[in-house]
């Protein structure tokens, strides 16, 4: 390849950060510099990208996959080599957290995800509904295939059919072309149904119709097509309730609420804050640029005792404040006092709290220590994962959900866990 120097330079081309982190570690275990990069764009934008020895790349990127990649790369004649991987083997490798409650929800998940069952999963905003989905996806069987997202509540109610079902050219005014909805795109796949309690009652029969025989009409069109979709759906609302209230179709709640998942609201599960905020703090301090060296006692403090009726999404996004607003490497609290004082009163798991965060630290800091002792390699026969009598994959994936990464030299003071 033109202008290629010999290098020891890697380059990691993933969406997924985290599996952008255990690449990184696992090369930088080996010694090798790696560099990652969130995307073909980026990477190909960069000046590195005739300089890396080989390159790390996944095959689905949203915009320009790795196959396209490549191909680019042969244009430009570069003839780097490129090992591919596809990140989704493991569907939990995003969900931070090791809780009773969440471990019970991802029981479920796996229980389920084989089968093609209607999942339903219900829970507060910001709980983590779309990541389960995901998840309940990337772990069956027809991982690999279209998984197609529609929300119901953004779509004005007159256009719902047709993003659902399709239509035909001419089925109705400004119907201007023939249009493919969603359960065509997920034939083979998995649809995903996000508030589903917004599907309005006109509409609920044709819903119900096509989950039990597979088979619907594009609008202006008596053509029957038949499908295979398997239905994850979910839902902030209280459907039962609306059940009652007769503005949800009983028939239609039987068959979405096969297998209910309920997603516990954070405040259930305190226990799994400081692994989501390190988490958080470690993405977004990358992302930004930025050095966070620790979490400050009271900033952690307050992130423990605040109630977060936004659940994850309230937490991801106030790390996120936190850290554009940290200097010389500190963490701040992002919480105003009066959402402290209130979440003090309001908090009914509090006695709970420490117990299970003295367990929690003990199980890090063991994996800490054996890491250290190990030289921070993971896998093979010195590796910690043998130490500790776990498979790698596992070791890696408890160090991800606990935010635990090997400390850079200039983050040598840095709190475990947050480097
Ligand atoms: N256990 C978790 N570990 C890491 N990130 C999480 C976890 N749960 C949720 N998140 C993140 O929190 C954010 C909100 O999650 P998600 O969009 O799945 O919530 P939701 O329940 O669908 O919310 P809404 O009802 O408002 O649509 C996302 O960025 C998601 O990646
Ligand atoms: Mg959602």
């Amino acid at each position: 390849m033109p202008g290629n120097q010999k290098s020891n330079l890697i380059a990691i081309i993933d969406d997924d950060e985290s599996m952008q982190d255990s690449l990184r570690d696992l090369m930088e275990a080996a010694g090798l510099v790696a560099r990652c990069f969130g995307s073909a764009e980026e990477f190909l934008e960069s000046d590195l990208h005739r300089k890396a020895a080989c390159l790390i790349v996944d095959v689905r990127m949203p915009k320009m996959s790795g196959l396209q990649l490549q191909a680019k790369l042969k244009e430009e004649e570069c003839n780097v080599p490129i090992i591919f991987i596809t990140a989704h083997g493991d569907a939990f490798e995003r969900i931070i957290g090791s809780s009773a409650a969440l471990e019970s929800v991802l029981d479920q998940v796996e229980q389920v995800a084989p089968t093609d069952s209607t999942v339903l999963i219900e829970g507060e905003t910001g709980t983590g509904k779309e990541l389960i989905a995901h998840a309940i996806h990337n772990a069956s069987q027809r991982f690999g295939r279209a998984f197609i997202k529609l929300n119901c509540a953004a779509i004005p109610l007159d256009l719902l059919e047709s993003e659902l079902f399709g239509h035909e050219k001419g089925a109705f005014t400004g119907a201007i072309a023939q249009k493919i909805g969603r359960f065509e795109m997920a034939d083979k796949g998995t649809l995903f149904l996000d508030e589903v309690g917004d599907i309005p009652p006109a509409l609920q029969p044709k819903l119900l119709r096509v989950l039990q025989e597979q088979e619907f009409e594009r609008l202006g069109s008596g053509r029957t097509h038949k499908v295979d979709v398997r239905l994850v759906a979910a839902t902030n609302r209280d459907l039962a309730k609306m059940l009652a209230r007769g503005q949800f179709r009983s028939d239609l709640y039987y068959r979405l609420n096969v297998f209910p998942i309920l997603l516990p609201a954070l405040r259930e599960r305190r226990e799994d804050i400081p692994a989501l905020v390190t988490h958080f703090v470690k993405m977004f301090s990358r992302r930004m640029g930025k050095q966070v060296d620790g979490i400050p006692p009271e900033t952690m403090a307050a992130f423990q005792w605040y109630s977060w009726p936004g659940n994850i999404r309230e937490l991801q996004n106030l790390v996120e404040r936190a850290v554009i607003l940290s200097r010389d490497g500190v963490l701040p609290n992002p919480l105003h006092k009066g959402q402290t004082g209130l979440m003090i009163a309001i908090s009914d798991h509090a006695r709970a709290f420490p117990s299970s965060m003295t367990l929690e630290d003990s199980g890090r800091a063991l994996i800490v220590e054996t890491l250290e002792q190990a030289g921070w390699i993971v896998g093979g026969p010195r590796g910690a994962a043998a130490k500790l009598g776990l498979k790698r994959t596992t070791l890696l994936a408890k160090m991800r959900r606990l935010g635990i990464s090997r400390p850079t030299s200039q983050e040598g003071n840095s709190v475990p866990g947050v480097a």
